[in-house]
Parts: structure tokens; C-alpha cells; sequence
């Protein structure tokens, strides 16, 4: 068997971004955080004063934005996002924008323009794509799906180091709150909540390296290429 589509998929600070984007640099394969498109919506959303709570507003927007993700220029730099034209790649990771997302990724009509985009950058080719319902909802079928997670502590120290390292000042309390209301709504909202699917390898990050992660993915891969 020779994947073409990597699903990985995991609630917010498992490390999903960093070990995604290795292993498509290791394969070959194109790298796609759908996070990122939730995110773009939000900011938009929030450019625009549109107010959340309008569902057929917010979802028209996502039917109708241009999310362009640009390549970094090293396998561990991260990906540039365009949206209309601007590059927003710093302006989507405030703690205030990932809140957003969150909320109008409940939305249904926004999950289903979104889930458009991303199913068709899945048909150029080899994709390896992070997210909350990659292996449940917009590629069922993966060849291989990974749910990636941590304990609660490990990925609110995660996210609290990554939100300072873009320069936004916070606190480890405000970060864990942050991550306990999203996980709340990520994991109840109505559609496509973040579930395991029955196929999928769940590797705790707990204590492991990027690099030890992807080492245990490309051996899954391995063992389902001998399989099949
Ligand atoms: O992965 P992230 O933190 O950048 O995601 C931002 C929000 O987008 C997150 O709270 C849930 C939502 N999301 C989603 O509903 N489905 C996805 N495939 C990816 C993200």
C-alpha cells in the first residue's frame, strides 16, 4: 500500500502542526492544516463585523473566501496562509481568532464550503492534512489516519510557549481555560465533533519528540504497506 492521504487529527496543543509537516517533508506529500481555514474564516468574520451568531452570513463567507496556503522554505518553517490576497499567516494565531474559530466551526454551512476546499486539495496528490475530523468526515477512506494527543497539562504547556513565541503576552491559567472551553464545544458541537475513527493509530505525545512521533507513523505505514 502506498498512502496518499495522511489523516491527522487530535484536540488543540497535541502537536499536530509540527509532526504533520515533518512527516509530509519525510513523504513527499503536500501539507494542509485545515485549522488554518477555520481560523481564516474567523478573522474574516471578525474584519468584516459580521456577527457570528448570523450562521448563513458566516457561512456565506466561507463559500466565498480564498484560502491559499504558501509553502515554507524550510520542511520545520511554517506554512504561509493568503486569504483574498493578504498574507494573514500571523494574524490567525491569536488566542482571540483560535476562540472564533472555534465557534463558527460549529456553524454547518461553514464545515461544508470548508470541507469542499480541503477534499479537493486531497486530489492533487499525496496530502498529509491536520485537523479534527480529517479521518471521520473529509477523507473517510485515508489509507492512514493517526489521532494524536496529550494530557491536558502537556498541551496547555505546549500552546502557552508557542502563543509567547509569536509575542502575545498570557498566562498558563488564561491558555488552559481557553483550551478547556474549545475542547468543550470542539468535542459537543452537533456536526462532525472531534471523534476517533474506529481505523485510526492514537499515539499519546506525552513526553515524545516530533521526530520519535513520526518515527512511530512511518512504521504504522510500513506495517500497513506490508499488509496490503
Ligand atoms: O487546529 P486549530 O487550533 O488551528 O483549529 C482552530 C479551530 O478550528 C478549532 O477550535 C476547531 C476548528 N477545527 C475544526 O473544527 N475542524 C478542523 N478540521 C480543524 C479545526
Amino acid at each position: 500500500m502506498k498512502p496518499q492521504t495522511v489523516a491527522i487529527d487530535g484536540p488543540a496543543g497535541a502537536g499536530k502542526s509540527t509532526v504533520a509537516r515533518l512527516l509530509a517533508a519525510q513523504l513527499g506529500f503536500l501539507y494542509v492544516d485545515s485549522g488554518a481555514m477555520y481560523r481564516a474564516v474567523a478573522l474574516k468574520v471578525r474584519e468584516n463585523a459580521i456577527d457570528p451568531a448570523d450562521e448563513t452570513a458566516v457561512a456565506m463567507l466561507a463559500r466565498t473566501v480564498r484560502i491559499v496556503f504558501v509553502p515554507g522554505d524550510t520542511a520545520d518553517a511554517e506554512q504561509g496562509v493568503h486569504v483574498d490576497g493578504s498574507d494573514v499567516t500571523t494574524a490567525i494565531r491569536v488566542p482571540e481568532i483560535a476562540s472564533l474559530a472555534s465557534v463558527v466551526s460549529a456553524i454547518p454551512g461553514v464545515r461544508s464550503a470548508l470541507v469542499t476546499q480541503q477534499q479537493a486539495l486531497g486530489t492533487q496528490g499525496g496530502v498529509v492534512m491536520e485537523g479534527r475530523d480529517i479521518g471521520t468526515v473529509v477523507f473517510p477512506h485515508a489509507e492512514v489516519k493517526v489521532f494524536l494527543t496529550a494530557s491536558p497539562d502537556e498541551r496547555a504547556v505546549r500552546r502557552h510557549k508557542d502563543i509567547l513565541s509569536r509575542g502575545v503576552d498570557t498566562t498558563i491559567d488564561a491558555v488552559r481555560a481557553d483550551q478547556d472551553e474549545r475542547d468543550g464545544r470542539d468535542a459537543s458541537r452537533a456536526v462532525s465533533p472531534l471523534t476517533v475513527a474506529p481505523d485510526a493509530l492514537e499515539i499519546s505525545s506525552d513526553g515524545k519528540t516530533p521526530e520519535q512521533i513520526v518515527g512511530e507513523i512511518l512504521r504504522h505505514i510500513e506495517t500497513l504497506r506490508s499488509e496490503g
